[in-house]
Formats: C-alpha cells, sequence, structure tokens
C-alpha cells in the first residue's frame, strides 16, 4: 500500500474537515492555530506535498522562491487568493485552488447585517441600552437610514455579489452593479449594470463590496470615489480590507459626507483600525463573513475535493 500523502493544516478548521483529510492524508495539524511565519512556511514545505492555509498564511514571491520542491499544491481554505502570489506559485509548478460558491450565502449574509446595522445605529443603540444609558425617547431619536426601497450599488457581480444582489431584492432595493464584464439577463436578474465605476457611485445610497483584492483594486474606495457617493451613502465592505483607503474613509464619515459604514475586513488583520472604534457609525465585525458551521465545513470539503482529485492525477474543479 502507498503511503499517503502529508497534508499540512496551518489553522484549525472544521472538525468534519479534521476527520475526512485523516482519511485519505497524514495530517500535520497545527494544534497552536496562530498564522504560519513564513519561515514556518518554508519549513512545512519541505515535510508536506500538500498545504491547506488560510488568508492569514502569506504565500509571497519571496516565501515562494523558497519552498522545497516537496510542496505540490495549494488548497486554500479560502474563496479570496491575495494571500498568494499566483505567478511565483505557477512559475514554481505549485498548483493553486481556492472555494468558491460555497462561502456566498453565508457572506451575503454578513454584508446585510452589516447593512442594516449600519443604517439604523446598531452599535449606539446596543451601546445606549447595555450600558443603561437608555433614558430618552422620541420620534426624532435615532432615526436611520431605510434599507428597503432604497438603491444598493453592488461593486464586483461575482458568486457573493449576485447572492447579495438577490438578499437586497428581497427588501425591495433597487440593484445597481459594476463588473468587468455585463452579466446575461438571467444572472442580471434586473439589475442596471453599470460599465463604469464612477456611475455606479453617483447612484448608489448603499455600497457594497464584493471584488477581489488585486494590485488594480488596491485602494478602490480612495477619497475621490468616496466623494461621489450621494450625500448620506453607507459603505459595506465584505471582501477585502485592501479595497478602502481607511483614513479616506474616516474623513468622509467624519464630513458627514457618508452616513455610515459597516466593515467585516480591515487593513490590518487581526485588530482592524483603533481609529474607527471612536465611531460609533462604523458597525465592525471581525472577518466573519463565512464563519458558520455550514459553510466551514463546506470550505474545507471543497479544499480536499481539490486535493483529492490533485492526488489522482485529476484537474481540481477549482484550479486557479
Ligand atoms: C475568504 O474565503 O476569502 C474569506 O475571506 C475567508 O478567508
Amino acid at each position: 500500500m502507498s503511503a499517503k500523502p502529508v497534508l499540512w493544516l496551518p489553522r484549525r478548521v472544521s472538525d468534519a474537515t479534521i476527520a475526512r483529510a485523516r482519511e485519505s492524508y497524514d495530517v500535520i495539524l497545527n494544534e497552536a492555530d496562530v498564522p504560519a511565519s513564513a519561515d514556518e512556511i518554508v519549513a512545512m514545505s519541505a515535510r508536506a506535498d500538500a498545504v491547506m492555509p488560510c488568508h492569514s498564511e502569506n504565500f509571497s514571491a519571496e516565501v515562494v522562491a523558497r519552498l522545497d520542491p516537496r510542496l505540490k499544491i495549494v488548497a486554500n481554505h479560502s474563496v479570496g487568493v491575495d494571500h498568494c502570489d499566483l505567478p511565483a506559485l505557477k512559475e514554481k509548478g505549485i498548483a493553486v485552488t481556492n472555494t468558491p460558491d460555497v462561502l456566498s450565502d453565508a457572506t451575503a449574509e454578513i454584508a446585510m447585517l452589516l447593512m442594516l446595522g449600519a443604517a439604523r445605529h446598531a452599535v449606539a443603540g446596543d451601546h445606549m441600552v447595555r450600558t443603561g444609558s437608555w433614558k430618552f425617547w422620541s420620534p426624532s431619536f435615532m432615526v436611520g437610514k431605510q434599507v428597503t426601497g432604497s438603491r444598493i450599488g453592488i461593486v464586483g457581480m461575482g458568486r457573493v455579489g449576485r447572492v447579495m444582489a438577490a438578499r437586497a431584492r428581497g427588501f425591495g432595493m433597487d440593484v445597481h452593479y459594476c463588473n468587468r464584464t455585463r452579466l446575461p439577463p438571467e444572472l442580471e436578474a434586473g439589475a442596471t449594470f453599470h460599465a463604469d465605476l464612477d456611475s455606479l457611485l453617483a447612484v448608489s445610497e448603499f455600497l457594497s463590496l464584493h471584488c477581489p483584492a488585486t494590485p488594480e483594486t488596491e485602494n478602490l474606495m480612495n477619497a475621490d470615489r468616496l466623494a461621489k457617493l450621494p450625500s448620506g451613502a453607507i459603505l459595506i465592505n465584505t471582501a477585502r480590507g485592501a479595497l478602502v483607503d481607511e483614513a479616506a474613509l474616516l474623513e468622509a464619515l467624519d464630513s458627514g459626507r457618508l452616513a455610515a459604514a459597516g466593515l467585516d475586513c480591515f487593513r490590518v488583520e487581526p485588530g482592524g483600525n483603533p481609529a474607527f472604534a471612536e465611531h460609533e457609525n462604523i458597525f465592525m465585525l471581525p472577518h466573519i463573513g463565512s464563519a458558520t458551521t455550514r459553510t466551514r465545513d463546506a470550505m474545507g470539503f471543497r479544499a480536499l475535493d481539490n486535493l483529492d482529485a490533485f492526488f489522482a492525477g485529476e484537474t481540481p474543479g477549482d484550479l486557479l
């Protein structure tokens, strides 16, 4: 019987994923469950045939250049792959996969939560009741922005963006979107296409980001673009922190140009931006868009499906 391939799990993925992984692989699990450093990644590449990293493990060009030839596949436990230098991995002959589709529902749920919470003063309201400082009520108290019937702009109409559009439609929102290419009518489902981001921004009472972080989208929402949103707009980011210029966002909120923001992603993770903490009109979560039991299992299983195909000599379904 031939030996099982060695699979390194740098992070504690779901129990069901670990159990299934152990059936087909000799698993090395990082029980400490802390992000692997560059040196650890390099050292482990000499001990493992495959790795299932999360977005917390950085496969930069410098790291990839030092990888041992034993490592054959990086089967990401994430849809985002901005932590991987794809050209460097390709040049080194290392296969790379991700986990699309399976986290779209969970991520769109969090985007809806952020949108509703940001629009309706969730942070200030929760704080007031929780701390016993709720001493007053009036019809003009904590008046927010109604989501139902408002217009939402979706940047990136991929899988998550399309689920977000469907959820927004459920709230009677008028859906507009910007994407590299216009979707066919059955996927567009009545949404209004904008070929140009500035044109989308101009009509977006709510703007939700669902595009990948790439060198082209870094700081996509900079001061100029934030200024193009209608006055009192609300920004939602469940994609990646790199898409937003955080200093410009703070300025836009402080000036009153933007009413609020809902953020699950930050430039610095973990940790976020301490300056945001002083703003009760920023509703924040710690990058938990895909963090449901069902979705974590589905992400792990999808990564294992890709590994199984690879080691069976087939092309993994999510090969990048
Ligand atoms: C993803 O899959 O990209 C999520 O952000 C979790 O890593």
